[in-house]
């Protein structure tokens, strides 16, 4: 269990560096599309000051390319929700000048810019790291979402505390203690249920839990299921792969062992080009999925995430949270979004805030090595 260093910490006065995951869907006229990684860190934030800490926030929000500051992209987008929240807000664009204001009451935090509006946060530089060192006396990563990043606020800047000033946050405490589990030690039956674009993303947690778990199943959908049915001879016309995905399927294809794959039978086609798994599908995995114990989703089936191909998807999802005693993990952005549009958040044991750093965990041999955010905070960092 990888309980956070917070639990234990007397904060009184002290400033505490929290390296958020506030990199939420924001619209052209900057209103926050989906604040539930906002939200998932606030219990973070909160207890920080409730044990009399003072609070930084530092974040990414997208990619601006060139550290360029784009406003759609800045954390300015964030304050009026920290003020609805009942936070008084600080806003800090100029790093050189972030001084903490006496913190005369407990709502108060200070919200750096965009980190990455800063060409040091993506160059691992110590310069950056320094000005950010220098604003706080305790670092917490609760940016669960981004230790897979070799971002300088993550991979870097802990470093410069002592072992016993930084750690993991709540947030991240309560992602390990769902992520582990599965990582290391799943339930049988498991089963894996993956979707979305692109086949290189998921298949190295494919080849990790087929090496250590020989999970029942793999089930998938959306485009990730292309380059499996080619591979098996399956001619798909307009939609067909390309040769390198078609290799990286046999390669899976031929270390399944016990494991049985299941693809999509049927499929939705919209002017020659398919679009979503089809009903007979839906049917096939659902009938797969009943004798689970546990189950990891991401990504979705339904080829451009658009309402008319969203289907399959809602399929899936409907058939999972009708189960019982099975322990039913989702992460990625667009299965989580799709979870809560279909209300059946709470019919999920875990909503993970990750998208490629919950993949990357579970692909990796050993997490805290691996994942340059996690490794940061380890003791021999
Ligand atoms: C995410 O959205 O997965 C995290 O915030 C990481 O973002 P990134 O892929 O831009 O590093």
């Amino acid at each position: 269990m990888h309980t956070s260093f917070l639990h234990t910490q007397l904060l009184l006065r002290q400033r505490v560096f929290v390296r958020a995951d506030l990199n939420v869907p924001i619209a052209e006229n900057g209103t926050i599309k989906n604040d539930k990684r906002l939200k998932s860190m606030l219990p973070t934030i909160k207890h920080i000051q409730k044990r009399g800490g003072k609070v930084i926030i530092g974040s990414h929000i997208g990619q601006p390319s060139g550290g360029n500051l784009e406003h759609h992209l800045s954390t300015r987008n964030l304050v009026s929700w920290f003020e609805q929240e009942g936070f008084v807000v600080d806003f800090e664009s100029d790093m050189l000048a972030a001084q903490p204001k006496t913190y005369e009451n407990q709502e108060r935090i200070m919200l750096l810019e965009n980190l990455r509006f800063f060409v040091g946060e993506r160059e691992y530089s110590m310069p950056f790291a320094d000005l950010l060192a220098n604003l706080a006396d305790l670092y917490v990563n609760d940016a669960f979402g981004t230790m897979h990043r070799n971002d300088t606020s993550v991979s870097l800047l802990p470093r410069l505390f002592l072992p016993q000033n930084r750690g993991w946050g709540l947030l991240v405490e309560e992602e390990l203690s769902h992520l582990e589990p599965l990582h290391v030690a799943p339930q049988q039956p498991l089963m894996l249920v993956l979707g979305g674009a692109k086949a290189a993303d998921k298949i190295p947690l494919m080849t990790n839990f087929l090496l250590h778990h020989a999970p029942q199943a793999i089930l998938l959908g959306g485009k990730l299921a292309f380059p499996f049915l080619a591979a098996q001879g399956k001619n798909l016309g307009a939609s067909q792969p390309s040769t390198e995905e078609i290799t990286l399927a046999k390669q899976v294809l031929d270390n399944l062992r016990s494991t049985k794959l299941i693809l999509p039978i049927d499929f939705v086609v919209t002017n020659d080009v398919i679009t979503d798994i089809g009903a007979q599908s839906i049917d096939l995995f659902a009938n797969h999925l009943t004798n689970a114990k546990t189950i990891f989703l991401n990504g979705t089936m339904g080829i451009n995430d658009t309402p008319a191909d969203s289907q399959g998807t809602a399929g899936i999802i409907n058939a999972i949270a009708q189960l019982h005693d099975c322990t039913k993990i989702v992460g990625g952005g667009d299965a989580v979004a799709a979870v809560e549009t279909l209300g059946k958040a709470n019919a999920m044991t875990f909503l993970s805030t990750g998208g490629g750093a919950t993949l990357a965990y579970l692909a990796s041999e050993n997490p805290w090595q691996e994942l340059p955010g996690l490794k940061a905070l380890g003791p021999a960092a």
